[in-house]
């Protein structure tokens, strides 16, 4: 069983955290009725759930806590700003996926990422790919 501490956010808007045996959320009613399903049909240890399909932002968040659960979760671009034209932060980016923009085009329209030169949108799709648990030819 896992015993220490981790958690899986979006900022000002839901968390899920899971440590000594507990999974807990809050902030979100279908983050809470899904981890409710996951309790009930696989347990309270998030390393026995399943991954699954990403419909919504409960998706990511129960996602990143079994993927983190079981030291996992990767994400491939470490620098803290992603796009260097607009200044925008790598987190900023990753808050916008988690809180159901997924694609480019969502992105840009919500942070400004990747609307100058457009180096920076190449690790956008690959960002989305990481999150959304999806193939980078289908972002
Ligand atoms: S680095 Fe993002 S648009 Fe230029």
């Amino acid at each position: 069983m896992e015993s220490k501490s981790i958690t899986a956010h979006i900022t000002n808007r839901a968390e899920i955290k899971s440590g000594a045996g507990e999974v807990n959320c809050s902030g979100s009613y279908a983050l809470i009725e899904k981890v409710n399903q996951y309790r009930s049909e696989f347990g309270t240890d998030p390393t026995l759930w399943p991954i699954k399909a990403v419909n919504d932002s409960s998706d990511i968040l129960i996602n990143e806590i079994i993927l983190k659960s079981t030291n996992q979760y990767a994400i491939s671009y470490s620098q803290d700003e992603l796009c260097h034209c607009r200044s925008v932060a790598t987190e900023t980016v990753i808050q916008t996926i988690k809180q159901d923009c997924h694609t480019v085009k969502e992105i840009s329209r919500a942070t400004k990422a990747g609307t100058g030169c457009g180096t920076c949108v190449p690790q956008l799709r690959i960002l989305l790919s990481e999150i959304l648990r999806s193939d980078l030819e289908k972002i």
